[in-house]
């Protein structure tokens, strides 16, 4: 029951930031991703019961009061003045896309929030991870060795990171990535579903490669990729 082994015991090696707070958190975003990591929180707490999950915040007004997998959707950035709760709630970033993730990143920062970092039990990491703030590793995932992995990074189900490998800020990995060593990915690159990148390849700052691509050879800044080889097929407006 790999589940059952506690946080603070599989990750202690880790330089990790946050991982002995606990406390109440509230998840940025209430899509599909944001109740993924709900569900993360739940798994967590199954073996350490250790955080209070408040709710979402949506900027959409029509969304307030609903309810997602039992809990709230608490209301946009407001909600933590009204609430009067800054300085005891954590804040964790669950939205897709790099640009909108970092977008609310500043928004909450500037609202003077704290971000916590969260991985599911069930992913295995050698001692030689370094992971950053508001940073997600989902269920299945495995981090080989000598792996730096910036803040505000998203790595979703069963995928895979091999040594040496560089993950920067905002980086966005969809379910079933393999990510061979000495790869790095540039900040606010965006990888889509399956995607097998081979050794030594870097991935411009905010590109985008398409679900199933396999990358043979360097994606520069602001380019969209796909293919078995992936090739550019258009560059996106430069990032500001
Ligand atoms: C690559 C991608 C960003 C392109 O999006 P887009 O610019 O909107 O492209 P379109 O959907 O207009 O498709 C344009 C062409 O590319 C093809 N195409 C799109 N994505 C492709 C992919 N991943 N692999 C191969 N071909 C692809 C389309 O079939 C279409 O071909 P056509 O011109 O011959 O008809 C997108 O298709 C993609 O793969 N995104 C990743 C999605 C994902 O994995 N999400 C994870 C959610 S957890």
């Amino acid at each position: 029951m790999r589940y059952m082994v506690k946080m603070n015991e599989r990750f202690k090696d880790w330089k990790y930031p946050e991982f002995d707070e606990k406390g109440k958190v509230v998840i940025l975003g209430a899509g599909g991703l944001a109740r993924e990591v709900y569900w993360i929180f739940c798994d967590v707490n199954k073996a350490e019961g250790a955080w209070e999950v408040l709710g979402f915040i949506d900027e959409n007004p029509a969304n307030w009061g609903k309810s997602l997998c039992g809990i709230p959707i608490l209301g946009d950035f407001q909600w933590f003045e009204s609430a009067n709760t800054k300085s005891e709630v954590k804040v964790i970033c669950a939205v897709g896309s790099p640009r909108a993730r970092r977008s609310l990143v500043k928004k909450a920062e500037q609202s003077g929030l704290s971000f916590i970092t969260v991985a599911h039990l069930s992913v295995q990491a050698s001692k030689y991870v370094d992971i950053g703030i508001g940073t997600v590793v989902a269920a299945g995932c495995i981090l080989t060795t000598q792996i730096k992995i910036g803040n505000h990074v998203y790595l979703n189900l069963d995928t895979t990171v091999g040594h040496d490998v560089v993950i920067q800020d905002f980086v966005n990995v969809a379910p079933g990535c393999h990510i061979s060593g000495n790869v790095m990915l540039r900040e606010g690159a965006d990888l889509g579903t399956g995607t097998v990148i081979l050794q030594g390849i870097t991935i411009g700052k905010w590109s985008v490669i398409g679900a199933g691509a396999v990358v043979i050879e360097d994606i520069p800044d602001n380019a969209v990729a796909f293919g078995v080889p992936a090739r550019v097929v258009k560059c996106r407006e430069q990032d500001s």
